[in-house]
């Protein structure tokens, strides 16, 4: 069983994300917060409440409201690809009947909802929980006694605000859960050449992130330009049931979504890049990865929020990512659309 916390910025890839978090036997959800970034976190909050609405998830999986702006940078938000409402569609999506919690802070209620189902499952005082646990000494074997904790993962759609202040907040809290985000790029951005959207929205929140000791797992731009929402992709949806409600709002999701990415990068077919984040937990089989050093770049205006992913070991320093490199396509699309057949049922 893995326990999972979402922390989101819907934003049309987001949603999908969502759905294939919310349908799989092995997750409990344990919550979802909310990033600005597609759009003000406003936007983003009422657009996750829409997407459980909209799955038969509303009132079952708790939603807060993150922060609404970067660490030290001004907000940036992203119209051109998602609307006005962050969550465009020309068939409107349900209204939400369930509020956000509204009583604590959103770092506060992760923090509290990760050490309760920390100790839960792992039957334990989480005071006797190591303190380290880079990627490179969980690969370590293990020593006598240590027998290894369940963490619990945070899944990162978004900028990585919330995170990095829950690190800062709640050192203790990186013990217990590792990371698994989809951001960042080996090669070409999507925002500056040298960066992709969620690095870029907050640099120095990404480099907290980077640089915690928590074990990351990226997927980058490289894997997500491979889930292109192509037109037979959109058939396979709209055979899955095609006079039903969910199934025509997907597809216009989806649309909105297209028509966007040809207009502002001439691109024939989008990438669904969030869900593949989500994917990797279900199953890491279908993805080929490297573990190396990344860091983040908040210095130069020219390559601000570069992820500098050091492939061949240039720097020496401790490898902290496990960078996805590419993916089985076909099974990530079966997992989608499988996801989406039980969200219709819902
Ligand atoms: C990322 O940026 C956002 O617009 C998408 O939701 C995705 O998380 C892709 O660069
Ligand atoms: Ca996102």
């Amino acid at each position: 069983r893995q326990y999972i916390w979402l922390d989101c910025d819907p934003g049309h890839d987001d949603a999908f994300a969502i759905m294939l978090a919310c349908y799989q036997p092995n997750f409990e959800l344990l919550g979802i917060s909310t990033i600005m970034g597609n759009q003000t976190v406003d936007k983003t909050t009422v657009n996750a409440l829409k997407v459980l609405e909209l799955i038969g998830k509303g009132g079952s999986v708790d939603v807060v409201q993150g922060v609404q702006a970067p660490l030290v940078r001004p907000s940036m938000i992203c119209p051109e690809i998602h609307g006005l409402t962050g969550l465009d569609c020309s068939i409107p999506l349900p209204t939400p009947k369930h509020a956000p919690i509204t009583d604590r802070p959103a770092i506060q209620v992760m923090a509290e909802k990760i050490r309760s189902t920390f100790k839960t499952i792992n039957n334990t005082d989480q005071s006797t929980v190591p303190t380290s646990s880079a990627v490179v000494a969980d690969q370590q074997p293990d020593s006598a006694a240590a027998k290894p904790a369940k963490k619990i993962t945070i899944v990162a759609t978004g900028s990585l605000t919330n995170v990095a202040l829950l690190f800062i907040v709640y050192p203790d809290i990186k013990s217990m859960v590792d990371v698994s985000l989809m951001g960042g790029c080996i090669n070409i951005g999507n925002m500056s050449p040298a960066a992709e959207f969620n690095i870029l929205v907050d640099p120095e929140a990404a480099k907290v992130v980077y640089e915690s000791g928590v074990k990351i797992t990226m997927v980058p731009l490289e894997v997500t330009h491979k889930a292109l929402v192509t037109p037979a992709v959109i058939e396979r949806i709209q055979n899955i049931n095609p006079t039903s409600n969910f199934v025509k709002i997907v597809v216009e999701l989806l649309k909105f979504f297209s028509e966007s990415y040809q207009t502002l990068f001439d691109f024939p077919d989008p990438p669904l890049h969030d869900p593949l984040a989500v994917a990797y937990l279900i199953n890491p089989n279908i993805f080929k990865c490297k573990v190396m050093r990344v860091d983040i770049e908040t210095g130069s205006s020219l390559t601000l929020g570069r992820t500098v992913c050091d492939i061949f070991n240039f720097s020496k320093l401790e490898k902290n990512v496990n960078v996805c490199t590419d993916v089985d396509i076909e099974k990530f699309w079966d997992m989608l659309i499988d996801s989406l057949v039980l969200c219709d049922k819902a």
